[in-house]
């Protein structure tokens, strides 16, 4: 039942092809929260390659607790993905980065300066959702500084961003790259999420959108979105660069 979703045929004024690439996916097997098979990573790169897109950013979660991926580890695991999804025929370009969280073993890595960026160029990089991080600004000014164009993860997500609107606007001044989720602009995660992600439309703010690709369930709901009159017309009129990449 699961699996219907691989099934439904993809309406061909419903594709995300004006944006090629997706910047933002949990599509390798077993390193995180995202996929748990072969299988379903496979069958879900087929179902986005009908859906439009021609390439995809893997972007494994790292984090200092919960997921401690290991760079070299990640882009062996990409190669393999790549060899499987060629065995089955599939067009898919796959790049690989990662979704780095600022937590409190972040600094870490800005001595050994080992991340997996998207085109050797843009970090991908996420908040706690619920907590609000001291220093946040000149931890990205160092960033910056380092040669990092930084994008941030979902902002729409940030529960501290709505009573807070000054903390986006502050790193957006500072020139940070703000990528939203598409299935927030239709409330996959909340309501509140629809409000923000046209707030930071409506401002100029978005510069990328990502699934954030995980499940089945959500590729359910990016399909979905697909079809909704609101966000269709969003990506008809705003100038995304995901096809910049
Ligand atoms: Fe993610």
């Amino acid at each position: 039942m699961i699996f219907d979703i691989f099934r439904k045929k993809i309406d061909p004024d419903g594709t995300l092809e004006v944006l090629k690439t997706d910047i933002h996916s949990h599509l390798i097997p077993n390193v995180d929260d995202g996929s748990h098979s072969y299988d379903f990573s496979i069958q879900c790169i087929q179902r986005m390659a009908e859906l439009g897109y021609s390439k995809i950013c893997l972007t494994p979660h790292f984090q200092s607790y919960k997921f401690k991926n290991d760079e070299d580890d990640i882009l062996e695991r990409a190669e393999k993905l790549r060899q499987a999804i060629a065995e089955q025929n599939i067009k898919m370009e796959l790049i690989v980065g990662g979704e780095y969280l600022v937590d409190s073993g972040f600094r870490k890595r800005l001595e050994t300066n080992r991340f997996l960026k998207m085109n050797n160029q843009y970090l991908l990089i996420e908040f706690s959702f619920n907590q609000a991080i001291l220093g946040i600004n000149e931890l990205v000014f160092e960033l910056q500084k380092m040669g990092h164009e930084v994008i941030l993860a979902h902002p729409e997500r940030y529960i501290y961003f709505y009573e807070h609107p000054e903390i986006p606007k502050r790193l957006k001044d500072q020139g940070v790259y703000f990528q939203s989720n598409i299935t927030s602009f239709t409330g996959f995660y909340s309501k509140r999420t629809i409000v923000e992600c046209n707030k930071y439309i409506a401002n100029g703010w978005t510069d990328f959108l990502g699934t954030d690709m995980h499940n089945s369930i959500y590729l359910e709901a990016l399909v979905k979105a697909c079809q909704d009159r609101k966000f269709r017309k969003i990506l008809d009129t705003y100038q995304f660069l995901n096809n910049t990449i």
